[in-house]
Order: C-alpha cells, then structure tokens, then sequence
C-alpha cells in the first residue's frame, strides 16, 4: 500500500481502457524477448503503431527478461514505445517477483533518460504470463512509488487496466484516502 502522505500518490493514477489511446509521452508495452510482436498488449500496440514498430524492433536484437528497450511510437498518440518484458509465471520461486519489478523499474529508467514526463503501464506478466493478478499489482505499484519517491520523473504514472476486474485489483493498492 503505498504511504496517503507521500506526494506519489498524486502522481498515481489508474483508467480502464486500451493502452493504445493513453495521450502519454511513453507507453509501456508488455513484449517477449525477440521484440518481434504477439498477441495481448504487444498485439495492439503493434497494431495501432504501424509497420515501422516492428522494423525498429528488428534493429534492437530482443531484450533479456526484466529489461527494456525504447522505440518511437509511430502512428500512436504516445511519442515513444518502451518495450519490456516481464517474467512467464512459473510458482514464485524463481525469481519472478524481482524480475517483473525490474520489468517496471527499467521501464522507468527509460523514461527518465528520455525526459518523458508522463508514462502509461500496462498490467505486465498478468495475460499470457500468468501472474497473479493481485501480487502483480503489488509488485506493480510499490516499484512505481518507490521510483516516484526518489524520482522527479515521470512526473505521472498511469496504470492501464483493460477490466473492471483488474481497476478494482489495483484501487485497493492506489487508494486515495
Ligand atoms: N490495453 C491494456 N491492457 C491490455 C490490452 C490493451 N490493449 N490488451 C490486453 N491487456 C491486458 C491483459 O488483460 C493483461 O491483464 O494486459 C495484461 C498483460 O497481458 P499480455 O498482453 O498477455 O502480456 P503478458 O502477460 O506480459 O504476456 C506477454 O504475450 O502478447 C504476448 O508478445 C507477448 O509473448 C508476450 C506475452
């Protein structure tokens, strides 16, 4: 639960929608280590970006689990595409629960680097990789707030949840008081 007092709250928000619509500096993709598209998140983002995502992609050489990568956002509202990929859901023992907080923390390094000023998440791991839905939004927002508690940017942070189910998982850790 990330502490009512601190500024980060402020700098919290969560929507339910489609990442591709959020008119953010950066999206954050939920990709696989080729970098080369797929279904879920990757699917759409592809989709909606163009063509020219995937051959940017394609010069990148994939991207190891709980790292990312940055690309242009083409035809999206988003400037950039940051591409991470988080951990396949095994049973907690293998170091899922670090690398899906990497996952966010280097998401937010590259956002950083590149002065993006505000920067939608999806909910990663949580499709095809099937994390659980509740640790991974715990995992989720208390590595968001403890970046944004040392970190001037982003200055705002979006959760993209695409069902209700998945709002009302990440409300009870973003309450507002
Ligand atoms: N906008 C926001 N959230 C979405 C969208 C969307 N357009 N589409 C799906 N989601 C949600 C899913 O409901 C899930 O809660 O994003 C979460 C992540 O699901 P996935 O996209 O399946 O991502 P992940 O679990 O990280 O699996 C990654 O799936 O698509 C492939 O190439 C990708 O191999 C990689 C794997």
């Amino acid at each position: 639960m990330i502490p009512a007092n601190s500024n980060t709250l402020t700098r919290i928000e969560i929507v339910q929608g489609n990442i591709v619509n959020q008119q953010v500096d950066a999206i954050v993709n939920a990709a696989n280590t080729t970098l080369l598209g797929g279904g879920g998140v990757d699917g759409a983002i592809h989709r909606a970006a163009g063509p020219e995502l995937l051959a940017e992609c394609r010069s990148l050489g994939g991207c190891p689990t709980g790292e990312a990568r940055i690309t242009s956002g083409y035809r999206l509202p988003a400037r950039h595409v940051i591409h991470t990929v988080g951990p396949v859901y095994r049973d907690g023992r293998h170091r899922e629960p670090e690398l899906l907080a990497s996952a966010y923390r280097s998401s937010l390094a590259l956002a950083e680097e590149y002065r993006c000023r505000t920067l939608a998440f999806p909910a990663i791991s949580t499709g095809a990789y099937g994390y659980p839905k509740e640790e991974a939004a715990r995992i989720a927002t208390s590595a968001v707030a403890a970046w944004l508690e040392e970190h001037a940017l982003p200055e705002k942070v979006t959760f993209v949840l695409f069902s209700a189910e998945d709002y009302n998982i990440y409300e009870k850790f973003v309450k507002k008081k």
